[in-house]
């Protein structure tokens, strides 16, 4: 299999479903949805989405009804990229190659179409209930993701992130914020993947140990090439970190130890995918590429 191939031929998969989903620019309320679909069309390498449709293909799913799941994940993912910008919390003017959504639409409309993506998502997640007649799937799909995105899942990990701007952090701390501002997503979008297919609770839990790991390499790479990268190829600024005094996995142990971590934690989660009975290797080298990715 040519990766590089098969994986622009599913990013454009993926852009077909997404389109499909979005708001119109209609109506008294057109700003917000112009705001909404600016940040959702502006790129993005769709990450979560592919892992999801081929979680759900490893389990041999019905593709689908894994769409609307496959759309409101990188709903949830573009509401936190526009909240995480915001000035209030990370104040960067950059994402995906453009300027940010606050920059274009102003502070208050980044504010409300955040919301409304987020909101969105699961207007368009309960979509998947007239696609199927396993109704219990798509409950157990949609109770995952809520909880991965809230209180106990990203944004916990987000309001414990920004608390800590400036302050000396320790290992498990640090652990705790990108297990839960980074991780809980991407567990969200393979565990959905998984569930939407049939795969059962001990093969889902197998999933999310996997998927956890990705996460937590998936950041430390993030912070790796917010020190390594250029704001060119990132298309978001570097130096994001330093500027808000962040303690980091770079900070704690320098790019050589947090790029051996990111080998190790992506090799464990690899060892699960490749333990299990079914096989997508596909999955497998989408995996493997994150640990070196460029942007
Ligand atoms: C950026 O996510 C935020 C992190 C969790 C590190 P991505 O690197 O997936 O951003 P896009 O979607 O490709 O823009
Ligand atoms: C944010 O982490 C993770 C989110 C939940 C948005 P960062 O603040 O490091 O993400 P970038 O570097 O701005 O994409
Ligand atoms: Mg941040
Ligand atoms: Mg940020
Ligand atoms: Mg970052």
């Amino acid at each position: 299999m040519n990766f590089q191939t098969e994986l622009e031929k599913k990013v454009k998969e993926i852009e077909g479903i997404i389109q499909g989903f979005l708001p119109k620019e209609e109506g008294f309320q057109a700003a917000m949805a112009k705001a909404m679909n600016y940040s959702m069309c502006g790129g993005g390498k769709r990450i979560r989405p592919l892992l999801l449709m081929e979680t759900c293909r490893l389990f041999g799913g019905e593709e689908k009804l894994a769409e609307p799941f496959a759309a409101a994940i990188e709903m949830i993912h573009t509401h936190s990229l526009i909240h995480d910008d915001l000035p209030a919390i990370d104040n960067d003017d950059y994402r995906r190659g453009r300027l940010t959504t606050h920059r274009v639409f102003g502070e208050a409309m980044g504010v409300l179409g955040g919301v409304a993506l987020l909101n969105y998502a699961y207007e368009t997640m309960l979509q998947a209930f007239a696609l199927t007649q396993k109704k219990e799937r798509v409950i157990t799909a949609m109770k995952i993701m809520a909880a991965k995105t809230g209180l106990y899942g990203m944004l916990g990990g987000q309001s414990v992130d920004v608390e800590n701007d400036g302050k000396p952090l320790d290992r498990e701390m640090l652990d705790y914020i990108y297990r839960h501002k980074t991780s809980a997503l991407i567990e969200a979008s393979m565990m959905t993947g998984a569930v939407l297919a049939g795969a059962d609770e001990e093969k889902t839990a197998l999933i999310q140990r996997a998927a956890g790991n990705i996460g937590l390499a998936f950041q430390i790479r993030d912070d790796v090439l917010d020190v390594i990268s250029t704001k060119e190829e990132l298309g978001k600024p570097v130096g994001s970190d330093e500027k808000n005094h962040k303690i980091t996995y770079v900070t704690l142990y320098g790019i050589e130890e947090a790029s051996k971590r990111t080998e190790e934690l992506s090799k464990e989660a690899l060892d699960i995918l490749n333990g299990l009975e079914q096989k997508n290797e596909f999955l497998c080298l989408l995996v493997e590429s994150l640990v070196s990715r460029r942007k």
